[in-house]
């Protein structure tokens, strides 16, 4: 994998809007020194900085339930294939919202959270942050203010205490999407189109993760393959190929499902969770996906075969439906965000973007790597519809997360006559793959991408392999 790029923004703004918090105002970012009622912390938090593993675990598992109920509530269809989205984006902008919710919705955002159960919670959240410095993984974060808009200076204290959030006054939207680009090295242009004028502040992150696999793919070795969309239907994708990859992998029988973890360097690793094929789907497996349990449960590494889909997908979405459903409604119509400012706000959109690629990058392969003499080749290839998270392996908490249940959306579908296809043995398929590249390869490309409607018999010679070794 080479890159992994995510941002969500808060937007709020005054509800009700009909006083003008004139923008260009001349005075530049003024908080008002007004009363500093800032209770004490119910919990002394303060003296204790360095947070145990099992601590931060706890924190790790309320970011994958968070995660786990938004794909949940995310829908993936023929125009949305695939989801990508950071558990940990999310969790630390509505984290840095609950500093400045009271009452009722203090409560609600601490329950989405998965947080009410846990002590000293933003003191915790917040130090993941010096924790992901030893990690690949960069988040920045920044909020914007429209000059003019009276903010609590207490919740601007505390965003920049726990989650490193500096106040920046809100000039115009190429500024703000210089940022996003930048955070982002590059990845993600013109983020807003505009900013309404009725926004007086922005909540924002932007995480960054650029791994290296510990055992890269070669990639004189990435050619064709098919990739299963469901019983009927297949595409052709880059598949990255290794002969002798070094791999966790187990078939859960519960999950009915495949599950392997890929090491990057750096203590971080992409959980795969492949339905076998006939079984149920990559969405009902979402309730009963628990990442500590499979990472207990996982076995030590083995040399195998491994094909992996190269792809680069992109992932836009205004997350205000999915959180609605998630019970976060009452933000977007009438929260109680005094902490932030007397002014009566909500929010206003939950922007997110993200993009995911999966490459052969990795620097050279591990000397330790021992290749075992294999008596019988197992393989693991990623040839159907996956979820996966990218796992930190200290605190497990998932950075990423996503479906994927078409690698190739802007390639057209075509009809997938394996026989094997429901007989628990697609993974089998690629040993073929490269048999069949070979006697094709002069003519598979336009069997593949042309397919003949009326007759379909081009299509045979792309999809459907002669001859099974297993
Ligand atoms: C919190 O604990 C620290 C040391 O543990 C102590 O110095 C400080 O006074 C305590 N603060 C409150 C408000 O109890
Ligand atoms: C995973 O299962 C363990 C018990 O096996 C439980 O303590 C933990 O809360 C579960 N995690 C999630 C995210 O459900
Ligand atoms: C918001 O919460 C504060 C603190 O609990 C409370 O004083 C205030 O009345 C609440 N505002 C509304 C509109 O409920
Ligand atoms: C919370 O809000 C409700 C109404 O919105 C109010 O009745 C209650 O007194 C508030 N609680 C506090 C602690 O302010
Ligand atoms: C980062 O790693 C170094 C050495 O591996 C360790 O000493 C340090 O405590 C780590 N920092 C954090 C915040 O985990
Ligand atoms: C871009 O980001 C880098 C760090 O990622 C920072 O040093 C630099 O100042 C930023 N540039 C701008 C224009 O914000
Ligand atoms: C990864 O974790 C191991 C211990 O689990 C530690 O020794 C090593 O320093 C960590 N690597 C980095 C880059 O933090
Ligand atoms: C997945 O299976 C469930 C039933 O198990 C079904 O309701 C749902 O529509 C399926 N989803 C997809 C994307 O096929
Ligand atoms: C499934 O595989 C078995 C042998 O392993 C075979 O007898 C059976 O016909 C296959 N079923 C389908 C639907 O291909
Ligand atoms: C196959 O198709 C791809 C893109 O459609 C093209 O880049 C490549 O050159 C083609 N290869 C051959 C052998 O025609």
């Amino acid at each position: 994998m080479k890159l992994y790029i995510l941002l969500v923004l808060l937007c709020l703004c005054i509800m009700g809007l009909t006083e003008d918090p004139s923008p260009g105002a001349p005075e530049v970012f003024s908080p008002s020194d007004e009363e500093e009622e800032m209770e004490k912390d119910v919990q002394n938090c303060s003296g204790q900085w360095l947070f145990s593993s099992k601590e931060r675990r706890a924190i790790g598992g309320a970011i994958e339930r968070l995660g786990l109920q938004l794909l949940k509530n995310l829908p993936v269809d023929q125009q949305q294939p695939n989801i990508i989205l950071s558990p940990l984006s999310l969790a630390f902008a509505l984290a840095q919202l609950t500093l400045g919710a009271r009452n009722e919705t203090e409560k609600l955002l601490l329950k989405s959270l998965h947080a009410d159960s846990l002590p000293c919670y933003h003191h915790i959240q917040g130090g993941l942050l010096p924790h992901f410095r030893n990690t690949s993984l960069e988040v920045a974060t920044r909020m914007y203010l429209r000059p003019g808009f009276e903010v609590r200076l207490s919740f601007v204290e505390e965003s920049l205490a726990r989650y490193k959030s500096r106040p920046v006054p809100l000039v115009d939207v190429e500024e703000v999407n210089q940022w996003v680009e930048n955070a982002t090295h590059g990845h993600i242009p013109n983020f807003l189109e505009s900013i309404p004028h009725d926004v007086v502040l922005m909540l924002m992150n932007a995480v960054y993760f650029k791994g290296e696999w510990q055992t890269r793919f070669d990639p004189q070795a990435t050619s064709k393959g098919i990739f299963y969309l469901d019983n009927q239907n297949s595409v052709s994708v880059d598949m990255m190929k290794s002969a002798q990859y070094p791999l966790r992998l187990l078939e859960d029988p519960e999950l009915e499902a495949k599950v392997a973890s890929f090491p990057f360097k750096g203590n971080t690793s992409l959980l795969i969770v492949m339905p076998l094929p006939g079984g149920r789907n990559v969405t009902s497996v979402l309730p009963e996906l628990n990442i500590s349990d499979l990472y207990k449960r996982l076995p030590q590494e083995k040399t195998m075969q491994v094909n992996l889909p190269k792809v680069k997908l992109q992932y836009r979405k205004e997350l205000e439906e999915a959180l609605t459903k998630m019970g976060l409604g009452s933000l977007f119509s009438g929260p109680n965000l005094s902490g932030i400012s007397d002014h009566p706000l909500k929010v206003t959109g939950v922007r997110h973007a993200s993009t995911v690629e999966l490459s052969e990058e990795g620097v050279e392969a591990s000397a330790t790597t021992v290749i075992t003499s294999m008596r019988s080749v197992s393989l693991f290839s990623v040839n159907s519809p996956f979820l996966f998270a990218l796992v930190d392996d200290a605190t497990l908490t998932p950075l990423f997360m996503g479906i994927v249940t078409n690698p190739a959306p802007d390639n057209n579908p075509m009809p997938s006559d394996d026989p094997h296809v429901g007989n628990g043995t697609l993974s089998d398929q690629s040993v073929t793959e490269n048999v069949k590249r070979d006697i094709n390869n002069d003519n598979s490309n336009r069997s593949c991408s042309e397919i003949d409607p009326v007759d379909g018999s081009s299509v045979q010679s792309c999809s459907a392999p002669t001859g099974d070794r297993e």
